[in-house]
């Protein structure tokens, strides 16, 4: 429609071609100022003419249009009113497909997401479910619009901590209870290393050690280092598995470890190398950046060098156009060091290809969450625990669904999702359960209700007709248009999420489309005597809990059928 109007207009303004007067027509702030608006400041200019005077003379040189009830001429804007039946018959034809929102612009094109990814033999902590819920809906996002996605779990699998896991694990571990408590003993020998090489420097020398035995391929050490290290991923799986959420590499730092010669190499071959101290440095002054370390004095890789390292590995093997890299904002530097190094390379893809997204902190209604000040949140436990309040809340209000289990589930998850990805990443996220699992709030569980509730109808609904003719003008009134036109926006909506790398744009269209669709719903009775009107609301309500599910689904979140 707004194309249409482009066009018309265009044809009127001498110098003005239809793609300028779209980027001028407005969305009028009120529903009686008409669909769309053009301003005729700018003609004013040109034609040297009133600007109310342009506006009337071009909506006399309009006349009459088919597609449209009504112009009018209101100051300097010229109002489109747009035939109302005409455009419920375009939305509907548009949305009535279960490909609805499916785009192919991303075609041919392999987008690497590098996401989640935990440090071994730690707890999966709730920043690490924050990567790990943006990953997955920016996978679903790009997929959505045909991109191949490559799921990658970067695993923090290296480094000199390994050396004082395993003179911990020598001296004061067992394997009994590594395979009873999993992480949280790794953990707990973790912290006792650290409480004795206080005392003791030469405990420090001797996870050195190790951690050089690691580097040089010696069995024992790898074993237990391996062993550690499955330990942890059942763990890790374990979430996974409870979010639904899968990745489709799990080549982790460890893995770089034989491919940072290269990079060496080819910093040597650029001249890029600077010793300092006995390592070796690559000097960002120029970019205003701390120097990048690259090797250290005794030759072994670091966590930048083994990014570097990644970066080539899924160039070569993934030939993606962009490679994404979800962690928290502290990491910015690091990954501006990493990219700007790639550029210095010589691969000049890099600046464009090269995508950081960074988020904000997660904290719990008051005070920062903190992992030295032992008030830190597991992800499993805050996971269970509000699936745990969700089956509260359906014992009390609605014990006799059927699967309930499943139902909590879903709804815990969700809660915690939408709540996530509801705001800009880059804002930090507070956990207030009552907030949380408001369900007449802005939440997960109220998207939810409202798409069960569209359930219930359809299953009432026993004779309804999906595939029938629907008479559009029905669905003319004031709150069918304005959920219509929610609906009418999806593929745009999701393009723009991922141009922003933003899953809060979905989630507030998802949001934006219940509360629609509940105004829809209080204003219409969906199933009545005549057919006629039964048929067309309830293919709206049918297209509207498409697009809920769809949408909730881009985020990660499941939709029971009943709630
Ligand atoms: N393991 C890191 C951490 O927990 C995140 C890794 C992010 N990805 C990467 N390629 N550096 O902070």
């Amino acid at each position: 429609m707004k194309k249409k109007i482009a066009e018309v207009l265009a044809s009127k303004i001498e110098g003005f071609d239809a793609d300028k007067v779209e980027q001028l027509l407005e969305i009028p702030p009120k529903a009686d100022m008409g669909d769309f608006a053009f301003p005729c400041f700018q003609l004013a200019k040109i034609f040297r003419k009133a600007p109310n005077m342009i506006a009337a003379d071009l909506a006399k040189q309009i006349g009459e249009q088919t597609f449209l009830s009504k112009v009018e001429v209101k100051g300097a804007y010229l109002n489109f009113f747009v035939d109302k039946t005409l455009f419920v018959k375009q939305v509907v034809d548009k949305a009535n497909s279960d490909q609805y929102g499916k785009q192919n612009v991303g075609e041919g094109k392999t987008i690497c997401i590098d996401y989640s990814s935990p440090n071994v033999a730690k707890k999966f902590h709730v920043g690490h479910l924050r990567t790990t819920i943006i990953g997955n809906s920016l996978y679903k996002i790009f997929t959505k619009l045909g991109y191949k996605v490559e799921r990658i779990n970067h695993l923090g699998d290296w480094g000199t901590q390994f050396g004082k896991l395993i003179v911990a694990y020598k001296k004061w571990g067992s394997k009994e209870a590594v395979e009873k408590n999993g992480i949280a003993e790794l953990m707990n020998i973790y912290v006792k290393f650290h409480e004795e090489a206080e005392k003791d420097d030469s405990l420090n020398d001797e996870a050195r050690a190790w951690f050089t035995k690691m580097e040089q391929g010696d069995e024992e050490a790898l074993s237990i280092w391996q062993w550690f290290k499955d330990i942890s991923l059942v763990e890790y799986k374990k979430t996974y598995e409870m979010l639904g959420i899968e990745f489709d590499s799990y080549a982790g730092e460890s893995f770089y470890c034989d491919k940072s010669k290269r990079v060496i190499d080819e910093c040597n071959a650029h001249h890029l190398l600077e010793e300092s101290e006995g390592a070796y440095i690559i000097r960002l002054d120029e970019y205003n950046m701390a120097p990048c370390i690259v090797m250290k004095k005794d030759g072994s890789s670091i966590y930048a060098t083994r990014d570097l390292a990644a970066v080539l590995y899924r160039k070569d093997t993934y030939q993606f156009d962009r490679c994404i890299y979800v962690t928290g904002l502290e990491q910015k530097l690091h990954f501006a060091q990493v990219f700007k190094v790639i550029e210095l390379l010589g691969y000049d893809w890099a600046p464009e290809q090269l995508v950081h997204v960074p988020y904000g902190l997660v904290s719990l209604k008051g005070g920062k969450l903190s992992t030295r000040k032992g008030n830190i949140i597991y992800a499993e436990d805050i996971l269970s625990e509000s699936i745990q309040r969700i089956q509260e809340i359906i014992e009390e209000k609605n014990p006799n669904i059927p699967d309930k289990k499943e139902v909590a589930h879903k709804v815990g998850i969700g809660a915690i999702l939408f709540n996530d990805l509801y705001n800009q990443r880059i804002k930090d996220v507070v956990f207030d359960w009552d907030k949380i699992h408001n369900f007449d709030g802005e939440t997960g569980p109220y998207v939810q209700y409202t798409y069960a509730r569209a359930a219930s109808v359809l299953r009432r609904a026993k004779e309804f007709d999906e595939t029938a003719q629907i008479d559009y003008s029905v669905l003319t009134d004031d709150a069918s248009i304005a959920l219509l036109k929610e609906i009418s926006r999806y593929p745009e909506v999701i393009e723009n999420a991922a141009e922003r790398l933003e899953p809060s744009v979905v989630a507030r269209y998802s949001m934006a489309v219940a509360q629609a669709f509940n105004k829809f719903y209080h204003d219409n009775q969906c199933i009545v005597e005549d057919k006629n009107i039964s048929n067309a609301r309830l293919k709206l309500l049918s297209l509207t809990k498409y697009i809920l599910k769809d949408s909730l689904g881009l985020l990660g979140i499941e939709c029971p059928e009943q709630m």
